[in-house]
């Protein structure tokens, strides 16, 4: 379990506080979409998560050890991977390979030991051809998959991504989002960073985010039900939402809380039976 308590950052003693008493508890095993309006605090709080950033008020635990103690840092960054938004600010090594076994090394593991989890982890995110490659020639999905394979060699059991899919065409968004799912299904928890609302609406829990604070918190059935709410800070519903809200709005009697295209269908289904013959 992940707990933040009330928790404050401000990255600059002059300026305005970041996060404003953030509390949430973050269960392992769940895949949790973190939303919000840009400069609303999402990628400052993930980075509270495996103590990169430490609060200036309140308190980040992880699972059980404070990430204010120097002596558990070590284990936390363990438990918490994190694969961030631009990942050439990730890459430490010149091969795919290298990169890889950075964590493990870091792990001080043996070598047998670096190498099969090298191994696993290129497998996991379905590019073991790649393990020799130089990585300044891997395009920016590749590098992305190596991040997210750099992390997963360490084996945590939470990975926050901040925002995996920006800059991606729509294939290799698909590879990354299929991989997130695979994760999840693997247990791992994942905290996901996106701006896409079909993305969020794909996963079990949205935290809306808004100045620093959470907002909304609840299934997407829960948050994309909350039309107005969301449209107040500015941000947009899932596209099939939308449509319902529309068509509903136009006199037709459809449910608006539907969040994924089967239920949608399933719904213009049972309208368009009614108007037939
Ligand atoms: N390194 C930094 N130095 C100073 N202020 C920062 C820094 N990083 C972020 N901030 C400020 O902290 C606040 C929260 O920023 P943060 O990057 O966490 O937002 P975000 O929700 O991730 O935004 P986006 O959707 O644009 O990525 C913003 O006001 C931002 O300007
Ligand atoms: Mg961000």
């Amino acid at each position: 379990m992940i707990i933040l308590e009330d928790v404050y950052y401000k990255y600059d003693p002059e300026g305005i506080e970041a996060l404003r008493g953030v509390s949430l508890q973050i269960r392992e095993g769940e895949h949790l979409a973190l939303i919000g309006p840009n400069g609303c605090g999402k990628t400052t709080l993930i980075r509270h998560l495996n103590a990169l950033l430490l609060p200036a008020s309140g308190k980040v635990t992880v699972g059980g050890c404070n990430t204010n103690d120097p002596t558990h840092q070590a284990d936390i960054r363990s438990l918490v991977g994190m694969v961030f938004q631009n990942p050439d600010n990730q890459i430490v090594g010149v091969t795919v390979e290298e990169d890889v076994a950075f964590g493990p090394e870091n792990l001080r593991l043996p070598t047998v030991e670096i190498k099969k989890r090298v191994t696993e982890a290129l497998f996991r995110v379905g590019i073991p051809e790649l393990a020799y490659r130089n990585i300044e020639n891997l395009s920016g999905g590749e590098k992305r998959l190596v991040a997210i394979a750099g992390v997963l060699a360490v084996r945590p059991r939470y990975i926050a991504l901040d925002e995996p899919a920006a800059f991606l065409d729509p294939d290799a968004t698909k590879r990354v989002l299929d991989i997130i799912d695979k994760l999840h299904s693997e247990g791992v928890g994942i905290i996901h960073i996106t701006h896409n609302m079909a993305e969020a609406a794909l996963t079990q829990r949205i935290v809306v985010m808004n100045e620093g604070r959470v907002y909304l918190d609840g299934t997407p059935r829960e948050i994309f039900g909350k039309a107005g709410m969301l449209q107040k800070i500015g941000m947009q519903l899932p596209q099939i939402t939308e449509l319902l809200i529309k068509l509903k709005e136009s006199g037709f009697p459809v449910r608006t809380d539907i969040v994924n295209m089967e239920d949608a269908l399933e719904q213009i289904r049972s309208l368009a039976s009614k108007f037939k013959d």
